[in-house]
């Protein structure tokens, strides 16, 4: 059921008042008028901290078998404990080479759907427990609520959505179906951030306040290629959108530093593009060359450089940047700052501080040897031996399946998937209005005051092997 901003206000003000949840405040442009947005009556269960039941051997099927699809079936092939029970793509090619790799590493045969565009909805009907969506971003909103609506627990890759809508309509779902929607946010997993989110936690840097966090990769020749994006996806998204359009990446491992969701939130946001100085002109070269590139000639692209800066409610600032056209080394940033000390991933080599100078190697290499968390030190050697990213991939899988097959909450749950995503949406908002405040939508309802932080302990569950594969 859809409803208009007028109704939903009305509807708000009876049903959440009946259920005692915090009703967001609707002033400062939370909604542009007559905007639809989703319902709320199904609210009413906090699926952060949920547990779900065990599932013993978890059936995974893999939606999106394009760079990332085929990357993820190679790794969770790995993992014990689960099976890639199906694949799919709207490309037959590329469904029918991944079930091969899967074959011939002597694994079970997964079940193929492929052949069109809602192939997908075969596989997430099947007997499936996990559906895995690596497909280009338009498509990870409608696959996910299928998906859960038809029990299935999902893991999305970044970012889940690209609209407002969607983002309400998963927390919605999620809630109203009890199923995990967990945000593939691969970053949170690498080994200096979860060394800096440790090290936030055992109070080293003080109380934090400012945080920033980038992507800033050179991605202009990918993004004209013919073939390397399916159907020229991306170049399509950067052609007709303008703001932040991939902020999880930087925006996660600090939101998870900052407690976001999970005792602080993200209150409003101003965000700042520069003007495009080169995807237009490259797309005029390559549309002279090649027809495919023709019905982007006369579009208006992204600003190359967007910077967004939020407020968090208790008063801590995160400044995130998007630049994926600009001829410069790749960088996540990733600097926390506080009251006691600061760290800083990007440009390398990382660094850390609790004055004015950086510490040394040796002073390093005891920091990561003392709050390197249980995780990590765990299950992080296996993975840069498997791969993904230096091992940050593989640190999230096993993580993700690990806790599937012992119920045990997920590190990054439906409120921080809707929450980090919506930041792009949110930025291109305030683009639109010369860089206007926005507010950030509260997600969990009020639910952040008490949430519990992600627990970084490792004491439950770890009962998920890794296989040995020729
Ligand atoms: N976390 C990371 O580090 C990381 C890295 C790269 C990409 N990604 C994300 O992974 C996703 C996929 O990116 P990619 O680079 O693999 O793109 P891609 O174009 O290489 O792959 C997408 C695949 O989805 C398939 N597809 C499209 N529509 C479909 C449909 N309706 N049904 C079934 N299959 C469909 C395409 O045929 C293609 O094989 C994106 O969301 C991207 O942002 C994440």
């Amino acid at each position: 059921m859809k409803l208009s901003r007028r109704n939903l206000i009305r509807k708000l003000s009876i049903g959440m008042g009946v259920l005692g949840l915090n009703v967001p405040s609707f002033g400062n442009g939370w909604y542009e008028e007559g905007e639809e947005i989703s319902d709320y009556s199904s609210a009413g269960f906090n699926m952060s901290g949920y547990r779900a039941p065990k599932i013993d051997r978890v059936r995974v099927g893999i939606v999106g078998l394009g760079n990332r699809g085929e990357e993820a079936v190679r790794r969770l092939s790995y993992l014990d404990g689960m099976d890639i029970v199906a694949l799919c793509d709207k490309y037959d090619d590329r469904a029918q080479k991944m079930k091969k790799a899967i074959t011939d590493k002597k694994l079970a045969e997964p079940k193929v759907f492929s052949g069109s565009e809602e192939a997908w909805k075969g596989m997430a009907d099947m007997d499936i427990d996990l559906m895995y969506i690596c497909t280009p971003w338009h498509w990870h909103t409608p696959m996910a609520i299928y998906a859960m609506k038809a029990g299935k627990h999902v893991a999305v890759e970044v970012p889940v959505a690209t609209s407002l809508k969607e983002c309400w309509d998963l927390v919605n779902v999620s809630e109203a179906t009890r199923k995990h929607c967990v945000i593939l946010e691969n970053c949170c997993y690498d080994f200096f951030e979860m060394l800096t989110l440790n090290m936030t936690r055992q109070g080293l840097f003080g109380e934090l306040v400012h945080a920033e966090g980038a992507y800033i990769h050179d991605l202009m020749d990918l993004n004209f290629s013919k073939d390397y994006y399916a159907d020229l996806w991306r170049l399509k998204e950067n052609a007709t959108r303008n703001g932040n359009l991939y902020p999880t990446h930087g925006l996660g491992p600090v939101a998870q530093c900052l407690d976001i969701n999970r005792g602080d939130r993200m209150d409003f946001m101003v965000s700042v593009s520069s003007a495009d100085f080169m995807m237009q002109e490259r797309e005029k070269e390559e549309a002279a060359k090649s027809d495919l590139f023709k019905p982007y000639v006369n579009s208006t692209f992204r600003g190359n450089m967007n910077t967004s800066t939020i407020k968090t409610e208790k008063g801590k600032t995160i400044m995130i940047q998007h630049d994926v056209s600009s001829p410069r080394p790749y960088s996540r940033i990733h600097l926390i700052s506080g009251t006691k000390g600061i760290a800083r991933k990007w440009p390398g080599p990382e660094k850390i501080a609790f004055g004015h100078r950086w510490v040394d190697q040796k002073e390093l290499d005891s920091l990561y040897a003392k709050y390197t968390p249980p995780l990590i030190s765990h299950i992080g050697n296996i993975a840069k031996e498997v791969g993904g990213h230096g091992g940050m991939d593989f640190v999230m899988d096993w993580r993700l399946i690990d806790c599937l097959r012992n119920g045990l909450p997920m590190d990054m749950d439906v409120y921080d998937a809707a929450s980090w995503s919506v930041v792009g949406i949110m930025s291109e908002k305030s683009v639109k209005n010369g860089s206007a405040p926005v507010k950030i939508p509260d997600f969990t309802r009020g639910w952040y005051k008490t949430n519990q932080r992600v627990d970084l302990s490792l004491s439950k569950g770890v009962t998920t092997n890794v296989r040995k594969l020729d």
